[in-house]
C-alpha cells in the first residue's frame, strides 16, 4: 500500500519512522510519502493560505497548491483521496477494513481554519474525522489513520495479534497478563496458568463479553 500525505508541516511526521511503522517502511511493506504542499505553490512567496471571504477569524488554505500537488501524485484519480476533517465520518474499525482495498491512498491534512471548500468539491472522495473534537491540524489524524491501516498490511505485524482484539468482533478484548504471577497483591487468574486451552478460550470469551457489556454495550448491539 502506498500512502501520500499532503501537509504544510512535514516535520510533524517524524513519529512514522519509529517502531513498527518505521520497520514496515524499511522493509518496503508500506510506502509513506510525506509531501510538502508549499513545494507546489505558484505564489512567489510560496504562500498557501489567505483570509476567508466573508470575514471571520483565521486563515484558509488556498486551492492552487493542493490541486497542483494532487494532480502530480494521482494524475488519473486512481487513489482514494481523503481529507482529514472534523466534519467527516467518524473513524471506526469497519472503515479501516474498507480502506484496505485501496493500493494508493492520498491523505490531505488541513491546518488553520481548514481548506477552501473547492478543494473538497473538486479533489476529495471522502472526509474522515477521528472524533468529535477539533485539533489544530490534520497531521495527527493522518498519523492515526496510517497507523490503523498499516497494522493490517501483510507482514507488518503478526496476524495472530489481529484476531480477537478490540473491535474485531463487536467486542472489547479480554484482560491480558504477563509475569510476574503476583504483583501488588494481585495474582494472574489461575485458569491462564492451567495450560487448558479450551478453558482459557472460554474464560477469555466470557471476560470479553463482560467488559464489553460494562464499557461499550453499544458494540453488542452491532453499532460499531
Ligand atoms: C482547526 S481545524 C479546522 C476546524 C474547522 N474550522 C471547523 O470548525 O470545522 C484545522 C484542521 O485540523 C484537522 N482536524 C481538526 N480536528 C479534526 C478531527 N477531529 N478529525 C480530523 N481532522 C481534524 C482538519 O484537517 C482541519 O482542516
Amino acid at each position: 500500500m502506498k500512502i501520500d500525505i499532503l501537509t504544510l508541516f512535514p516535520e510533524m511526521f517524524a513519529p512514522l519512522s519509529a517502531s513498527i511503522l518505521g520497520r514496515a517502511q524499511k522493509e518496503n511493506k508500506i510506502q509513506i510519502n510525506v509531501v510538502n504542499i508549499r513545494d507546489y505553490s505558484e505564489d512567489k512567496h510560496k504562500k498557501c493560505d489567505d483570509y476567508p471571504f466573508g470575514g471571520g477569524a483565521g486563515m484558509v488554505m488556498t486551492p492552487q497548491p493542493i490541486g497542483s500537488a494532487i494532480a502530480v501524485l494521482d494524475p488519473e484519480h486512481k487513489a482514494r483521496r481523503i481529507y482529514l476533517s472534523p466534519k467527516g465520518e467518524t473513524l471506526r474499525q469497519q472503515k479501516v477494513f474498507s480502506l484496505l482495498e485501496y493500493d494508493h491512498i492520498v491523505l490531505l491534512c488541513g491546518h488553520y481554519e481548514g481548506v477552501d471548500q473547492r478543494v473538497i468539491d473538486l479533489f476529495i472522495d471522502e472526509e474522515i474525522s477521528i472524533g468529535d473534537y477539533v485539533l489544530t491540524g490534520g497531521e495527527l489524524p493522518a498519523m492515526v489513520l496510517v497507523d490503523c491501516l498499516a497494522r493490517y498490511v501483510d507482514g507488518v505485524i503478526n496476524t495472530s495479534s489481529l484476531v480477537q482484539e478490540s473491535f474485531s468482533e463487536n467486542a472489547l478484548e479480554y484482560p491480558q497478563y504477563t509475569r510476574p504471577v503476583e504483583y501488588g497483591g494481585l495474582a494472574v487468574p489461575e485458569v491462564l496458568r492451567s495450560g487448558n486451552h479450551a478453558e482459557i478460550d472460554k474464560w477469555r470469551r466470557q471476560q470479553s463479553e463482560k467488559l464489553t457489556r460494562e464499557k461499550r454495550p453499544d458494540l453488542l448491539d452491532g453499532q460499531k
